[in-house]
């Protein structure tokens, strides 16, 4: 059971971190294509500013080429203390974030502990701010009450995913798409942890425990605040040579405008405008038929990419996918 009261809507989608070698490419990619503030740590670590927040992504030198931790802004300490309880309860090892490990993040108070298919989650309270002007490409991203953006996760365990996110951050079950993709039946559920659309996106391959991608996360989104800088990232993109895995199109259930490019360590980064915001008090889940109204169609996409999929398909059956049931109450069955 979930220990009440809800923190439902305190809970904000802070900071990505990820794990690559590709930190020349990455560079490129993140300042130079998407346009984001780009800050040099060390040899071993940079990062990305999208606001006035130090850190919106960190990138650890490390083999992964992944998403290994998603950090989320807890806005105040009786809501953080609720998640820890939580976790306290669950009986999972969980770890008070160190100081070197806070101070990479850019946060105060730093809690670490397993998330579904080994993505650690991270929570925090005070996020540490920068009076250093932005030195971006872009003119501005979406964050606030929203959070930055969301994570798309596929998985082979849809119930008990979103059991997690249910029970430790009371997550609302914002709407399903039901989506053909190379043959496969998906169904994706939309959940939403505050008035942002969806922070987590879960997509499973319908009757078949099969995981099509590699990676832990399928794509990342962030919220540019112009649709200007939609068309002049997709731009520069395409110049810099990076590859784009879904041209412009707009999205069926949140209608937000958006391009996905391929990043350096192979998952894809959705660049959106105007997603609409949620009303809780009219909000009324639905199923939608397909990802998209029109667009987001495929960009180059080489039978080879599809034979990938296919082999990473297979790849998973043979693979149990990590799970923290500890955390997901008994799974929520779909609606
Ligand atoms: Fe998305």
């Amino acid at each position: 059971m979930t220990t009440a009261p809800s923190v439902f809507g305190t809970v904000h989608l802070g900071y990505l971190v990820i794990e690559t070698q590709r930190f020349a490419d990455w560079r490129r990619f993140g300042a130079d294509a998407i346009g984001m503030h780009h800050d040099a740590l060390d040899i071993d670590r940079m990062r990305f500013r999208l606001d006035d927040q130090e850190c919106r992504f960190l990138l650890v030198r490390g083999p992964a080429e992944d998403v290994v931790a998603v950090g989320w802004h807890v806005d105040d300490h009786a809501s953080f203390e609720q998640v820890e309880t939580r976790v306290r309860a669950s009986g999972i090892p969980y770890k008070q974030g160190t100081e070197q490990e806070a101070a990479a993040r850019g946060v105060e108070r730093l809690l670490r502990f397993p998330g579904p298919k080994g993505i650690t989650q991270e929570i925090y309270t005070t996020p540490k701010l920068k009076t250093e002007p932005l030195n971006m490409l872009a003119r501005g991203f979406v964050t606030g009450e929203s959070g930055m953006g969301h994570v798309a996760i596929t998985t082979t365990k849809p119930t008990l995913m979103r059991g997690y996110f249910a029970h430790v951050f009371d997550a609302r079950l914002t709407d399903y798409i039901d989506e053909t993709i190379n043959g496969a039946k998906l169904k994706i559920r939309f959940l939403r942890v505050n008035e942002r659309h969806h922070s987590i996106a879960i997509a499973a391959v319908k009757g078949a425990p099969i995981d099509p991608i590699r990676t832990r996360v399928q794509h990342l989104n962030i919220q540019v605040a112009e649709l200007d800088d939609v068309a002049r990232s997709y731009q520069r993109v395409h110049e810099l040579g990076f590859t784009m895995a879904l041209s412009v199109g707009q999205h069926t259930n949140d209608k937000e405008l958006s391009y996905y490019a391929v990043t350096p360590s192979g998952f894809e980064w959705e660049v959106g405008w105007n997603p609409i915001v949620i009303d809780e008090a009219t909000w009324e889940p639905s199923t939608h038929q397909g990802i998209s109204v029109w667009g987001h169609k495929p960009v180059g996409q080489t039978i080879i990419d599809v034979l990938a999929q296919f082999k990473a398909g297979a790849l998973s059956l043979a693979q149990t996918e990590k799970t923290v049931p500890q955390l997901s109450g008994t799974g929520i069955p779909d609606d």
